[in-house]
Order: C-alpha cells, then structure tokens, then sequence
C-alpha cells in the first residue's frame, strides 16, 4: 500500500460549519490550511441545520446575552462551565454579523434587520416570556452558512481534500507525556485506497456526532464519530458521553428533523386525545420548553397510552399557521411532510417521535478549542475539536435548540484563530516513523476476515436497536447493563466480521466497517458513561435515579480507555454567577 505526504501549517479535519469557520479564520492569517473531508464539503451535517443561531441582536424585543447565557446554563441542567457559556452567548452576536457580511443571506424585518423567532428555553429573564433570538434564512440556516463559508474558503485559499477518510492521529510519544505533540493526521483516500500523512503544526478534529448508533435519527448516515472514536483509541478521554440529546420532532419512523421552528412560529404538540400535552410538563413554555423535557414527556405520554392510535408516536400541529408561514419561514419542513409521508401539514396533523440528534459530550477542549486530558485541563499541544464532536462545555446536559450553530461559529472561529498564533511560533515536529502502521494493520485484518458469515450492515442494525431500546429517552441501571453487554458482544463480532469488496478504489464495505468501529467506540463509551452516572439530569434520565443530584455529581465525567478497559475520571463544573437551582418551565 502505498503512502503520500503532504504537510500543512494547519490541518482540519471535517467541512462542517466549525471546520470551516476555522479554515477560514486560519487562512485569513496567511497560514497554509488543508481541509480533510469524507464528503464534499457543502454535504456535512451543517447543512441540515433548520432552525436559526442564536444571538442576542434584540431585532424584534429587548433581549440581551446575559439572558441568553442563563438560558443555555438553565437549559443544561446547570451542568455547562459558565465561562465558557458566557464567552459563547457574548461572541455570538459577532458571528452573526460575521456571516452576515460574509453574504449570507439571512431572511429580514420590514426595516432591513436580521429577523428573529422564538425557539425553545429562549426567555427575556425578567418575564420568563418567551423571546426571539434565533436568526434565520428560513427553515435552511444550516445550508446558508455552509455555503456562505465554503465560498470564503475558496477565496481565500484553503485546499479541500475531498472524499479522504479518518483513520489515526499522528502524536509524538505517550498523550499524557509533557512533550507529546499531534503533529498531524492518517487519512484514506476513498476514490484510490490510498493513505495520505497530513503532517502539520496544528489539527482541529471537526467531524461532528455520532446520531448513527441509534435507530431513530436525525443524524446523516455518516455522522459516525469518527473524530471522538479516533482520540479515544489513543488515551484522550471523551467528556459527559452520557448525555445525548433527541430532538422531539423527528419524522415517525424515519427521524428526519422537523424543525423547532415550527413551534417558534406556534404549532402545537397533541397527543392520541387531542389534548396540548405541554400543558401537564412545562405550564408557561409549553411547546416551547427545552427538548429534554419534550422529548421525555412525549415518551411518557405514549407509555401511558396517549400515543395516536395508541402507537408510539404523537402529533405536531400546524394546521392552524398561516399558509404563508408554511411556505415563506417553513419551506423546507412542509415539503419533507409532503415528500415523506404524503400529507399535507395545512390540513394534517404530522406524527413524530423524538429522534437521536446530538451529542452534547465529546472531546474535552478548552475554550480556544485545544484538547484537554484531564482535570487540570492540561492541553495537548498541536491537538484541538471543535463543533458537534467537542465538549468545551456550553451545552452540559442538554442543549438548547440553535445553540449547536452557535457553538460551531464562535468556537471554531477561537480555535481557528489559536491555531493560526500557534502556527506562527511553532516550527514543524517530525513524525514518528510510519505513523500509518496502526491504520494498515486494521484495514488488512479487515481484508483478511474470511471466515465469519457476520455483516457489518447486520452488527449495525443490531447496535442501533439495542441503543433505542435500552439507552435512549427514558433509562436504568438494567436496561444500560443489557445495553453495554450487547455493545461489547457487537465489538468483537466486527473485529471477525467479514468484507465482501476486497478492493481498492471506492471500497465502501470498508469505510463502513471502519466507520462501525467508531460508532461502537462512541456507544461503548456512552452506555457506559450512563451506567456510572446514578443521578437524572437534563437529557440522562434514570428512572431508577429521578432525582438530580448535586451534591455528588454536579461534575463532568471523563471516560478513558486504558488497554481495553474503561476508566472514570472527573472534573468539577464552572460556576460563574448562575448558582444550580430547579429548572421550572
Ligand atoms: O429544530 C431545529 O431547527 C434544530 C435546531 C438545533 O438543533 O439547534
């Protein structure tokens, strides 16, 4: 197998909007930047993104970021670090004037303004009132953005790899060793099988979630967990795994999001009798409460009979909007309810479920973007995350809708801006020798398993039934148990598991069979993360433990693997003035 080099000042890998936002932030300072991406670039997940950002512009009522950073530490469940949050809600008002004069078409008020709409946990904290924050260009703010960047990229210099795979990081020596560097990448080419070394001062790892462990999902089939999967296999924890958001509005069956939005311009949440459910969970917000609480009463609504049809589904109401909401600020939404399902949402009720879409934890960084290992947040030097993949931590046990876009802006742009000083002082580590040694090895038993009649797709379809089933909405000790024994059983069935295309160009049984690897990776990791957590917050909801509890553990957990077996660290949450208190809605 061959192996080419490049080197690069500055390696990011993932095209999404925090990979991009950094990209761009680095090659505006001159620094030589390649972007590492198993897609092209405008297919990431960012583009998915329906809703809005979120930012204190106060455009259509007072709001100020200070209420927006209560919200956010509200909403977490009081588990996010408060500096952290603060730096977000403040640079987020920045971000959006960024992109605006970037290009990006955001929709406006009568008097030119960036328009805004109301979004869940979004309140003016005197009246407790609902108020509008995020900004919009319709039901496809994700797309705006991920266009709106990718052009800056272009024009400012940044090299695309299109279509190469994550496969290993390249670091120096042991990662708790002082002197240990990242210096680099290994990636797969997927059009030629072959391996690339990035070699670089800096690497942002930008590869977003892991919605594909579940069956249910919002998440876009390669939402693998790539980047969390390939820092955990080298001793770099992964942080607050155990807390994984599900949006409440997925499509039935099919998970596909429909946007928070829907309910920002008013439609309602009914169950099997008609009634407006919200009104038993979250009196004042209703369906606006933050989507841990939705997500969870839909689940209870549907156990105690109040499904539709006594299924396992409820209905999200629009029929009540003006048909020009649907078709000017929904666009997008009410043409997947007519393309999925055949209805028609001004005269139809929608059935949904709360489908898997987002993961709160991930890879522990400061708030510069750079990689922590432990406690003390000691950095690994070369090394930074940023966006779905990161764990910085603003979003704690449960993130508030349009805080995901937020979050990808504000701290890919610090990171993108870290690296470019770091780039500027740093000269060049060299590598270790044949640092694609680890990713051949794998791909070669992979090549060779010839025994076993296993198949990925089979592992994978078992893996996200078992993860539904067992470590999803509602939890508990038993069912979590069942859960990480099934994990384990399905990782040792795909390290026999066999291929049938062996080989090179454009090999796609094989980066599913790597890309499974990863999602087991993350799925040990959370259900585990689960196990250990014996307490309720935000979106961790042990039935078995209801009650939150801070006097052991407000903390964040930090999970390593250590020659196979997993090991519990943890590190005490930021408080800056928002002192823990009952969340009531
Ligand atoms: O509902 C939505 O538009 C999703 C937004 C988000 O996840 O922040």
């Amino acid at each position: 197998m061959n192996v080419m080099m490049h080197r690069y000042d500055a390696v990011v890998v993932g095209a999404g909007g925090a990979g991009l936002m950094a990209a761009l932030h680095l090659a505006q300072q001159g620094i030589s930047t390649a972007v590492i991406s198993k897609l092209y670039p405008t297919r990431s997940h960012t583009g998915t993104a329906q809703g809005g950002i979120g930012a204190a512009l106060g455009n259509m009522e007072e709001d100020r970021w200070e209420w927006h950073a209560f919200d956010t530490i509200k909403g977490s469940d009081y588990l996010a670090d408060q500096d952290a949050v603060e730096i977000m809600c403040r640079e987020a008002v920045d971000c959006v004037y960024f992109l605006e004069h970037m290009g990006l078409p955001f929709d406006r008020t009568s008097n030119g303004r960036i328009m805004q709409r109301r979004f869940g946990g979004h309140t003016n904290n005197i009246t407790g009132e609902p108020v509008r924050r995020a900004c919009h260009a319709a039901d496809r703010t994700g797309h705006m953005i991920l266009q709106t960047l990718y052009q800056q990229c272009i024009r400012y210099g940044v090299r695309f790899f299109n279509e190469f795979f994550l496969t290993d990081l390249i670091l120096t020596g042991e990662p708790f060793d002082p002197d240990t560097r990242c210096v680099g990448v290994v990636a797969l080419e997927i059009q030629t099988g072959l391996l690339h070394i990035f070699h670089s001062k800096a690497t942002l790892l930008a590869t977003g979630g892991f919605g594909r462990i579940f069956k249910v999902t919002s998440n876009a089939h390669t939402l693998t967990g790539d980047g969390c999967a390939v820092v955990w296999r080298r001793g770099i924890p992964l942080e607050d795994m155990e807390f994984y958001q599900f949006h409440p509005t997925g499509i039935y069956k099919m998970g596909i999001l429909l946007s928070e939005a829907a309910r920002g311009e008013g439609a309602y949440l009914r169950n099997g009798v008609g009634e407006r459910f919200m009104e038993r969970y979250a009196p004042k917000l209703m369906e606006l409460a933050p989507r841990d609480l939705i997500s969870r009463a839909i689940y209870l609504e549907i156990r105690e009979g109040r499904g539709v049809d006594s299924k396992d589904y409820v209905h999200l109401d629009l029929r009540h909007l003006p048909k020009e909401v649907l078709e000017k600020k929904l666009p997008d939404i009410t043409e997947f309810v007519r393309t999925y399902l055949g209805l028609n949402p001004e005269v139809d009720p929608v059935p949904i479920q709360p489908t898997a879409h987002y993961a709160m934890g991930g890879i522990p960084t400061n708030v510069d973007g750079q990689v922590v290992l432990d406690e003390n947040n000691n950095p690994l030097w070369g090394l930074y995350a940023a966006g779905e993949c990161a764990c910085v931590s603003v979003h704690g046990a449960n993130r508030l809708g349009t805080n995901s876009l937020v979050d990808i802006l504000v701290f890919g742009r610090r990171a993108g801006l870290h690296m470019a000083e770091f780039c500027k002082v740093a000269d060049f580590t060299p590598p270790p020798q044949n640092p694609e040694r680890a990713t051949k090895e794998l791909i070669e038993r992979f090549m060779k398993n010839n025994d076993s009649n296993d198949k990925m797709s089979k592992i994978r379809r078992e893996l996200q039934q078992v993860m539904m089933d067992k470590a999803s909405v509602l939890r508990t000790g038993d069912d979590l148990r069942d859960c990480l024994e099934k994990v384990r059983e399905l990782k040792e069935r795909h390290l026999l598991a066999r291929i049938d295309d062996k080989s090179n160009a454009f090999n796609l049984d094989l980066i599913e069979a790597l890309e499974l690897g990863y999602l087991l990776d993350c799925a040990e990791a959370l259900v585990a993360s689960a196990l250990n957590r014996t307490e309720s917050r935000g979106a961790h909801y042990r039935e078995d433990y209801p009650q939150r509890d801070d006097s052991t553990w407000l903390k964040h957990t930090l999970v390593y693997l250590k020659n196979g077996e997993l090991e519990f660290r943890y590190k005490p949450v930021v408080i800056t003035k928002y002192q823990p208190a009952e969340r009531k809605y």
